[in-house]
């Protein structure tokens, strides 16, 4: 038998990147360290999102992104349940999202992801799907 260890992880409904991060509180864990990885690195980026005084992405912000992301990564699917389909591009009509600007998300994304210590298949999963949603949701003329 070949075992393929060099085949990219294809995430399933039993080894979803979900549970392979561990669950909710890892994913919430990684949303923290993701926004306050932009409010330091990437403050106007940070500054698009609404912003507590200090200049942190507000606790509303991170708490409906991290509903949206524990069902993206396939854990419950609660962000449907309360706020319907998430309609990404629709949702960022109003943002001006570039180059730069999914750069920057991406930037903020691996600090995170560096922070939390996420390694191996489950990391290059999450960066090569981040990064097309990132440069999906592009709504300018590039340069
Ligand atoms: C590419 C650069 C991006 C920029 C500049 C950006 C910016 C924003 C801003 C300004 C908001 C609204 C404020 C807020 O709710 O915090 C928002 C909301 C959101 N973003 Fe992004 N975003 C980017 C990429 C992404 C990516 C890659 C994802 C998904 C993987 C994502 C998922 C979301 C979600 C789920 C919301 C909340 C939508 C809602 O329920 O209203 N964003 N984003």
């Amino acid at each position: 038998m070949v075992i393929a260890a060099s085949m990219p992880y294809v995430p399933t409904e039993l080894d979803s990147p979900f549970a392979r991060l561990g669950g909710e509180a890892p994913i919430r864990a990684i949303v923290e360290a993701f926004y306050d990885a932009m409010s330091e690195l990437e403050p106007a980026l940070a500054r698009l999102h609404p912003c507590d005084a200090d200049g942190r992405v507000a606790r509303a912000s991170r708490d409906r992104f991290g509903l949206f992301f524990i069902g993206w990564l396939g854990g419950p699917q609660d962000y449907m349940a309360r706020h319907g389909h998430p309609r990404l591009r629709k949702r960022h009509a109003h943002v001006p999202v570039d180059d730069a600007m999914a750069a920057a998300w991406m930037r903020c994304m691996r600090t995170a992801l560096d922070r939390c210590q996420v390694t191996g298949d489950v990391r290059a999963f999450l960066e090569t799907r981040l990064s097309e949603v990132a440069l999906f949701l592009r709504n300018q003329e590039q340069e």
